[in-house]
């Protein structure tokens, strides 16, 4: 099962730039924001302003705890001002393998309690990597075409993981890559082992969008908060482009926000630079 090899899918970049012709976008945009909860409100501005102009948005979902204040500030806009989501589409990033159905922290039910549920989503719109055993010589073909069906990610929610995965493309992941199995390290099963009754319950295998797939979103949002994630961060946004640092992909996509708080920018040497773009951003210009 790890040592599968994904069907080749050939990488097809965004063909919509987002960025206006002119505006630089050589660096990830990164916003320092006071906490979390300013971090989901600003990022769940932007998907409600995609929704209005496209009522049938792709939407990208990350699980783990970095996107749930955006999932919960938009879950309150929705309540206060109601907006059509019915035909709103979704793809969650990866599933872990074998776990058994209905298995409360198995990414399918995560998906369903914290996204599709508060925002009203329809259930039958959101897509989450198959994750069962006899399914697995195909789920990662079957998954990506189905992306591409849906037309494309909009906009895709990252997290990001201590050792710089994006989705669970642990270090050396190609940048190439496509939704396959990927084994997780055992400093990923530890940190999501706080989900769990025991570490042993962690599964040790997963289904995860490739780093190639991710790429193909048309924008990129990454989350991080804490001091834990400075280091992954400040590898993602300006250290050398490497499959050890998977997070440094982003730094191929030309429409990139990076959201993130004091504690998780602090190993960032640009900072001074980004504080002074995001304050001086044209109004006009959303994330
Ligand atoms: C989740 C995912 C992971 C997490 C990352 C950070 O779908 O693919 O990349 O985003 O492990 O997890 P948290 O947010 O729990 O720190």
């Amino acid at each position: 099962m790890p040592g599968q090899c994904a069907e080749f899918i050939p990488l097809e970049f965004p063909k919509r730039r987002l960025v206006p012709p002119g505006w630089s976008c050589l660096l990830a945009e990164v916003v320092v924001v006071e906490n979390e909860s300013v971090a989901g409100e600003l990022v769940a501005r932007s998907i409600r302003a995609l929704i209005a102009g496209k009522p049938d948005a792709v939407l990208g979902l990350a699980t783990g705890s970095t996107p749930l204040p955006i999932y919960r500030a938009l879950a309150r806009s929705l309540a206060t001002d109601p907006l059509d989501v019915s035909r709103v589409r979704g793809f969650a990033l990866d599933e872990y393998v074998g776990m058994p159905a209905g298995h409360p922290e198995s990414y399918r039910a995560v998906i369903t309690r914290e996204v599709v549920e508060p925002l009203g989503l329809t259930a039958q719109n959101i897509h989450v990597p198959n994750g069962d055993p006899s399914a697995i010589q195909t789920a990662g073909r079957e998954y990506e075409h189905a992306i591409v069906e849906a037309g494309g990610v909009d906009i895709q929610i990252l997290g990001i993981g201590r050792t710089g995965h994006l989705g669970f493309n642990e270090p050396g992941s190609s940048f190439s890559s496509t939704t396959r199995v990927k084994t997780l390290t055992e400093e990923t099963r530890a940190d999501n082992a706080r989900f769990f009754d025991s570490p042993d319950d962690v599964p040790m295998h997963c289904v995860t969008q490739g780093l190639g797939t991710v790429l193909r979103a048309r924008h990129l949002v990454l989350l991080a908060f804490g001091a834990g994630k400075a280091t992954a961060i400040a590898a993602a946004v300006e250290g050398p482009i490497t499959a050890s640092q998977p997070g440094s992909a982003i730094q191929f996509h030309p429409h990139v926000t990076v959201v993130i708080d004091e504690a998780a920018a602090s190993k960032l040497a640009n900072l001074a630079y980004y504080r002074h773009a995001w304050a001086n951003k044209p109004t006009w210009q959303g994330i």
